[in-house]
């Protein structure tokens, strides 16, 4: 049906935009596009190197190319037939997902993003729990007070306790502190983060794996942001060894659609190599469902106009979400054939890079004395503060900074910074609720080459601000 005819039929409260006879539907579809556009215009360019708010860059062209080929037979992942081509490609990925931390038959499939892909993992880590240590125990997910807020969402969505484990001044999950939350007996799942959203920390893995395994409590790691940097090669010790312990977790969590150079809508949840898992797997090449067929729930869990096993592995059957794009699994096909997951290669050498200008950036900053500087970052988000007495004017001075460095053409996030930091390393008085600071996502490997221009509009944004 001509697009003029369906806006005619539209309802009357529908946007009217013309008069459907005074203009043919390519003239009307070019108009719609040009009021596209005008309404993106204002929108900052999240793939200019002086953007740096938010985890965000263009998807790779391979990746944009991909979905867009793909789109528009709108494949859905969810049940084998809806797409078996897409399907099997969303299972090559994760196996080339797995691949990173060393799992070679990993379980797991795409879905919608980290926080769907970390209540995905919350809830099988409850359920596991559930069956090991009775129905009506109470479960604990524990995380640093530096895990991404969803957390505690999901807890609280399914009925779990959230408990907040202390970090130090670096963003860090302190061990003593897991210990304590441990002792106390629980059935606990411990969220370790690889790369905190605000500080770009990453918790020690080494250590709380080992903790885990004396306790008996499930890990499950938050590498949304921060898990493809196992394949750096220019990370610092700690670092290094907390990416290597990734494959002693129980469940990992990957985004595709944050250092993956996927559009969004591309997360990943990964369940421990069936290789070496103790979970019961079924037979065969995939793996037993999660809502188990027949016996626990009623059928409607497991409709057989959707899931009719003649056809081959439905991703529905292992996923929360219902239908899913067959077009993300196409995109992430693709980018992982022209940028293999592997050390050395193109992708992980973006990675250094972009890692590189991150600490090219915090040494510059480091020498200037406008700054309060936390560690060097451990990938590539970084935050600091804004020299000043106390807290509540460097707080002011970060939201003045913020704005300065915006009419410059940089756009940097705020955030809150750790107050023993503040108090210990800076001599700062704590005379505010909170201590606000810059932050800054260095992501793209091009801004390596524009670390001198970023410190420039910062050095003349703190000018018009700080005295
Ligand atoms: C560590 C971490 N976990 C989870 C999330 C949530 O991911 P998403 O925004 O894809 O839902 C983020 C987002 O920045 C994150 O940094």
């Amino acid at each position: 049906m001509p697009e003029h005819v369906l806006l005619r039929d539209a309802p009357p409260t529908a946007p009217r935009l013309a008069p459907p006879a005074a203009r043919p539907a390519g003239q009307l579809l070019q108009q719609v596009l040009q009021q596209l556009d005008a309404r993106l215009d204002g929108e900052p360019d999240c793939g200019h190197p002086m953007y740096l708010a938010h985890m965000r860059k263009p998807p790779h062209a391979v990746a944009r190319a991909a979905y867009a080929r793909t789109l528009h037979r709108q494949l859905n992942n969810h049940p084998y037939d809806g797409a078996g081509a897409s399907s099997g490609m969303e299972l090559e990925c994760v196996r080339q997902l797995g691949g990173l931390f060393g799992w070679r038959r990993p379980l797991g499939h795409l879905c919608g993003g980290g926080t769907l892909a970390n209540l995905e993992a919350a809830w099988l880590a409850r359920e596991g729990l559930r069956e090991r240590f009775g129905q009506a125990a109470e479960v604990v997910l524990a995380g640093s007070t530096q895990a991404h807020y969803c957390h505690a969402r999901h807890a609280r969505l399914l009925g779990m306790r959230w408990e907040p484990v202390a970090s130090d001044w670096r963003g860090r999950m302190l061990p003593q502190a897991l210990q304590r939350v441990l002792e106390r007996g629980a059935a606990t799942c411990v969220v370790a983060s690889v790369g905190t959203p605000a500080l770009g920390a990453v918790d020690p893995l080494p250590e709380i794996a080992a903790l885990c395994a004396r306790h008996g409590a499930r890990l499950h790691a938050d590498g949304s942001y921060g898990a493809y940097h196992v394949l750096a090669g220019n990370l610092d010790r700690a670092t290094r060894a907390a990416v290597d312990a990734l494959s002693e977790a129980d469940s990992i969590v990957v985004d595709p659609h944050k250092h993956g150079l996927q559009p969004y809508g591309c997360g990943c949840v990964l369940l421990r190599d069936r290789a070496t898992s103790e979970e019961p797997t079924q037979a065969g090449a995939f793996p037993a469902p999660v809502v188990s067929r027949g016996a626990k729930g009623p059928p409607a869990q497991d409709p057989d106009y959707v899931y009719d096993d003649a056809h081959g592995p439905h991703l529905g059957r292992i996923a929360l979400e219902g239908s899913r794009p067959g077009a993300s699994a196409a995109a992430l096909w693709a980018t992982l054939r022209l940028l293999p997951l592997v050390r050395g290669g193109e992708f992980a050498a973006a990675l250094e890079r972009s890692r590189q200008a991150a600490l090219a950036l915090w040494q510059a900053l480091h020498d200037d004395a406008h700054w309060v500087m936390l560690a060097p970052p451990q990938l590539d988000v970084l935050a600091w503060g804004v020299r000043a007495g106390g807290v509540a004017e460097s707080s002011r001075r970060a939201r003045a900074v913020q704005q300065a460095a915006r009419e410059r053409g940089l756009h940097l996030s705020l955030t809150r910074l750790p107050g023993e930091a503040a108090v210990a390393r800076a001599g700062m008085a704590w005379d505010g609720p909170q201590w606000l600071g810059l932050r800054a996502c260095v992501m793209k490997p091009g801004q390596l080459d524009w670390v001198e221009r970023i410190h420039g509009a910062l050095r003349a944004a703190v000018r018009t601000v700080a005295c």
